[in-house]
């Protein structure tokens, strides 16, 4: 199979090149007539570099397919070699079994190819692959460099996908709070155009099941529509962990931990590397700034499009360890065999310091060469776009205080100023002068003082509306737990009869109100409401039980008939 489309991939970089001078001369001559229109420039430009960065994207995937085809062939010259029916390893019988499925024709070609392909590798040299940096991968060359576990929609081609590494903690975990972040802080648009992989680096697949089972919980139409990817390492990927050496004389905990992450990222990296044009290093306990990832491509592409005169290797996004540091996929190659070679010696953020210090450093010249040379490669963005939420690392007793101070502060509320005039009451006292009224025409949030049972907040419309949707986002992350629990959303038809087949449906309050909704465990409560309910005359939200915290509301959205977003 793989075979036969090797044709069609030739035929497909010929398209390519077709494609990109179809691309590149009709904006050549757009350029030349519009002339002095500087935006309408700007903007073509940044299309060319967009392009040309798929291309390169491509030509890195067309390579990679080169590659496996040339292997494949040298793998056939061998198989057919030591071809032997009674040998039962598993591999090479599966192989064999593969072949002898094949059709007559398919099997000539196949015979053709391995009688050529050892005529041309029996004096060609063999590179290092990465079989060689990490030999125990070769006791299970069937598996170990497949994810155990693997939930994709197969996805590809989209701009940036993140990557986001994740272990076991014996604190909190903030993977869940960390893609809801980041989910939250794009839009439809900027989401079409990414893909989130979430590596879970353990091996003990009931525990990577079950925190990929709360992913789908949570983010089940993520999961559903590819935006969201999880995979795992299977435990053959890695080496025996009591064989490392220990290097930088540091504890042997560490030189694991260490070791362990060099590995970790290299698999994240390979498995995310044909999936989009440019690849984002990220944590699980992070916030992110709302529209950062039409931010960073628009920089990325600003920066291609200088390309040729400041070539850039790494886009920095945030100051701090492994956070937001972009590179393009064409060359990831170089991290992950960088990782490979040196997983054992060093820690990961001084291999990357030390990749981009070999690319440019003159040892004839001083430190400060070294340096400018290499912010030419890594270039910081500012302000940051990402910053720590988490304040224990996944290291046992490493307490991970650092907070990247370009990033600047969170918003503590989400405003919309657009929801549909109302009076607004509450029984629930507010803290100073975070008024429920503030929270709801976008001011501010609110934040009020500890929920009773049979509380409302209540917004009665000035005039009967249609509400579409609603959401409401209580907690913020300087104080996560400040949520609504056992609370409903309700309510109050202005002409539904109560004999309507739509009224039987839901479930009602003793004072007449339909129960649409309620708080989730992460504190949101969001829904269409039914269009059959027309107008409403109110909408409520009933607390049910007493509550240990205060509680805040950091997101109001009404949406009626007239709002678009
Ligand atoms: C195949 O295996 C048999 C029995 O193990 C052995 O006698 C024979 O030499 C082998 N043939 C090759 C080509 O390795
Ligand atoms: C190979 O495997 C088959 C079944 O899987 C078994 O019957 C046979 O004895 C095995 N041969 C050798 C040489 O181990
Ligand atoms: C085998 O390869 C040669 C040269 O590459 C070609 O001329 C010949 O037609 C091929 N034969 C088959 C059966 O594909
Ligand atoms: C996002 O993709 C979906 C499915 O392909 C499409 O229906 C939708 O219109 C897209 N949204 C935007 C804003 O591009
Ligand atoms: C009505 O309430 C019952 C019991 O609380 C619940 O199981 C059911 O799902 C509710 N029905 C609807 C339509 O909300
Ligand atoms: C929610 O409130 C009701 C009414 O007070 C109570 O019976 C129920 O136990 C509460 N549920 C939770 C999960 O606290």
């Amino acid at each position: 199979m793989v075979i036969k489309t090797f044709p069609a991939l030739l035929r497909r970089r010929g398209c390519l090149f077709f494609a990109a001078t179809i691309i590149l001369v009709p904006f050549t001559v757009f350029i030349l007539i519009v002339g002095p229109d500087l935006k309408i420039e700007q903007n073509l430009s940044q299309k060319l570099a967009e392009c040309q960065m798929r291309v390169q994207y491509l030509e890195a995937m067309y390579r990679t397919k080169q590659e496996d085809v040339s292997i494949l062939s040298q793998y056939l010259g061998l198989t057919a070699a030591n071809s032997n029916t009674s040998d039962n390893n598993s591999v090479l019988s599966n192989f064999n079994s593969v072949l002898e499925s094949l059709s007559p024709e398919s099997k000539a070609i196949i015979k053709n190819l391995t009688m050529s392909s050892q005529q041309r590798f029996s004096s060609s040299l063999r590179l290092p692959t990465a079989y060689h940096f990490l030999p125990h991968l070769l006791d299970d060359p069937a598996s170990s460099l497949k994810p155990a576990y693997l939930q994709s929609k197969g996805r590809t081609g989209v701009s940036i996908v993140l990557g986001i590494p994740t272990v076991k903690r014996d604190k909190q975990s903030y993977l869940l709070s960390t893609l809801d972040n980041l989910i939250t802080n794009m839009d439809e648009e900027e989401a079409n155009d990414t893909m989130i992989v979430v590596f879970i680096g353990e091996t003990d697949l009931e525990y990577v099941t079950e925190i990929a089972k709360q992913i789908q919980q949570r983010f089940q139409e993520y999961c559903d529509n590819g935006l969201i990817e999880i995979i795992s390492p299977p435990a053959s990927y890695y080496p025996d962990w009591n064989k490392l050496r220990v290097t930088l004389n540091d504890p042997i905990e560490r030189v694991k931990w260490r070791s362990k992450q060099n590995l970790d990222f290299a698999f994240l990296m390979a498995y995310s590397q044909i999936k989009g044009t440019f690849y984002v290093q990220l944590e699980d306990d992070i916030l992110s700034k709302r529209g950062y990832i039409t931010i960073m491509k628009r920089f990325a592409v600003a920066k291609t499009i200088k390309q040729d005169q400041d070539p850039w290797f790494l886009i920095d996004f945030c100051m701090l360890g492994f956070i937001g540091k972009m590179f393009k996929s064409a060359e990831l190659p170089y991290l992950i065999t960088f990782f490979q070679m040196f997983y054992n010696d060093k820690p990961v953020d001084w291999l990357l310091d030390h990749l981009i210090s070999t690319k440019v450093c003159n040892w004839d010249k001083d430190m400060k060469h070294c340096k400018t040379e290499k912010a030419k490669l890594w270039i910081h963005y500012k302000p940051s776009l990402f910053q720590h939420i988490g304040m224990t690392s996944s290291l046992k007793g490493k307490v991970q205080k650092l907070k990247d101070r370009q990033f600047g502060k969170i918003p503590a509320f989400y405003p919309h100023k657009n929801n549909p005039a109302a009076q607004v009451r509450t029984q629930i006292m507010p803290y100073k002068s975070y008024t429920l009224n503030k929270a709801y025409t976008g001011e501010s949030f609110f934040w009020g003082l500890l929920p009773q049972s049979a509380d409302y907040l209540e917004f009665i419309f000035n005039q009967p509306t249609v509400i579409k949707k609603y959401l409401f986002r209580s907690g913020n992350h300087e104080h996560p737990s400040d949520r609504f629990y056992n609370t409903t959303v309700e309510v109050l038809p202005d002409q539904l009869s109560e004999e309507s087949i739509v009224w039987q449906q839901y479930n009602t309050t003793t004072d007449g109100y339909l129960i649409i909704g309620g708080f989730n465990a992460f504190g949101i409560a969001e829904g269409n409401v039914d269009s059959r309910m027309g107008k409403l005359r109110e909408l409520r939200l009933h607390v049910h039980s007493e509550s240990e915290n205060w509680v805040i509301l950091s997101e109001i959205f009404l949406q009626d008939d007239k709002t678009t977003s």
